[in-house]
């Protein structure tokens, strides 16, 4: 069984698009677009189809006053530059398309006239809202009105059980150029990986932890750096488990934990690196980044990377075409690699690895 695609999507529908939207952004300014610029194929392959579009998707985690979005959330995490940088990628050698940035997602009007108008509509942060982080579909339901399919091609985001992932409980669903693609990237490459495997898990994300008890059991060896060494005693011990130590900044890992790590990394037959070993945007603290990510391009190992921000860090130091596979999305690597490849993104009847 497959996952149903784009291409079987009949010609002047009206989409639902839920994007990976999720960019790293540093004071205002988008670091890297590769998540927008894999969409583009989708979003022009719809165009083509001349269909309608309602783009959604969430930027970072916002943080709430109540029950409403914090003002500083409200500014910080605007989805208006990803917005501006979509279209000006969709535009790039083309006549300018027709489309608007809506930040009232509830106002249904603006919307549907918008959509009737053949403009391009897209919805600020969904997450500004605690229904799409807690999953009431519900609470999209005006836009199963407005829309009559769902297209789905959030890779990044396909571990969460977010309204908007699920949004295939209340639509027709069907999957982007990007997602399917990935989908059957990750089961090459995640699902029979040569053994022995080494997981590297690093970055500043505290809930990539939380799969640590199942994870320990898919792989030979898990080697914890980044800012994740912090949290260590709130775990339990695992005999195959190593926890980097930092080095007196605390945004980077010791030279100890370098040589230890890379010791361990010789000896793989797959590595899938899935988050930075420290602040590797400041040059003084990208040391063991750098090292870490360098001794996986020199093994004999089968490389896999995961996550935006590990696959900006790998631009940076200009590594990335070193790797066999880069998956667009860290949390939902980790979460098809604990989870036998199944993911909430869809329903099991699609697709069961
Ligand atoms: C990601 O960047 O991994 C996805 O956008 C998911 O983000 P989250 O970890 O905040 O849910």
């Amino acid at each position: 069984m497959k996952l149903p695609t784009i291409d079987q999507i009949e010609q002047n529908q009206k989409v639902i698009l839920r994007l990976d939207l999720d960019v790293p952004m540093s004071g205002g300014r988008i670091e890297d677009n590769s998540r927008l610029v894999k969409s583009i194929p989708t979003i022009r392959m719809l165009l083509g189809k001349m269909c309608k579009l309602v783009i959604v998707g969430h930027l970072g985690r916002p943080s709430f006053d109540g029950t409403l979005v914090s003002e500083t959330s409200k500014q910080e995490l605007s989805l208006k530059p990803v917005y501006l940088e979509l279209m000006s990628l969709l535009e790039d050698g083309e006549d300018s398309i027709a489309s608007v940035f809506v930040d009232d997602i509830e106002n249904k009007e603006v919307i549907y006239e918008a959509t009737e108008n053949n403009q391009i509509v897209f919805l600020e942060n969904l997450r500004f809202y605690k229904e799409e982080v807690e999953g009431k579909v519900e609470f999209l339901s005006h836009l199963s009105e407005i829309g009559n399919v769902f297209v789905n091609d959030a890779l990044a985001v396909a571990h969460r059980k977010s309204a908007s992932v699920l949004l295939y409980k209340m639509m027709p669903v069907f999957y982007g150029l990007g997602f399917s693609r990935e989908i059957e990237k990750m089961a090459e490459f995640l699902l029979n990986p040569k053994r022995p495997v080494v997981l590297v898990l690093g970055g500043a994300k505290k809930d990539k932890l939380d799969h640590l008890s199942r994870l320990y059991k898919k792989v030979d060896l898990i080697l914890i750096g980044g800012k994740l060494p912090i949290f260590m005693s709130e775990y339990p011990k695992y005999d195959n488990v190593i926890w980097a130590k930092l080095d007196s900044s605390q945004l980077d890992i010791s030279k100890n934990s370098i040589d230890k790590f890379k010791e361990e990394i010789e000896k793989a037959e797959t590595v899938i690196l899935a988050g930075s070993m420290g602040m590797f945007e400041e040059e003084e603290h990208r040391e063991g980044s750098r090292s870490i990510a360098e001794a996986i391009t020199l093994s004999r190992a089968t490389k896999i990377a995961a996550g935006g921000d590990t696959r900006a860090s790998l631009g940076l130091m200009e590594l990335e075409d070193k790797f066999d596979y880069i998956c667009s999305g860290g949390g939902v690597a980790l979460e098809f690699l604990a989870n036998d490849g199944k993911l909430p993104a869809w329903d099991e009847s699609f697709v069961n690895f």
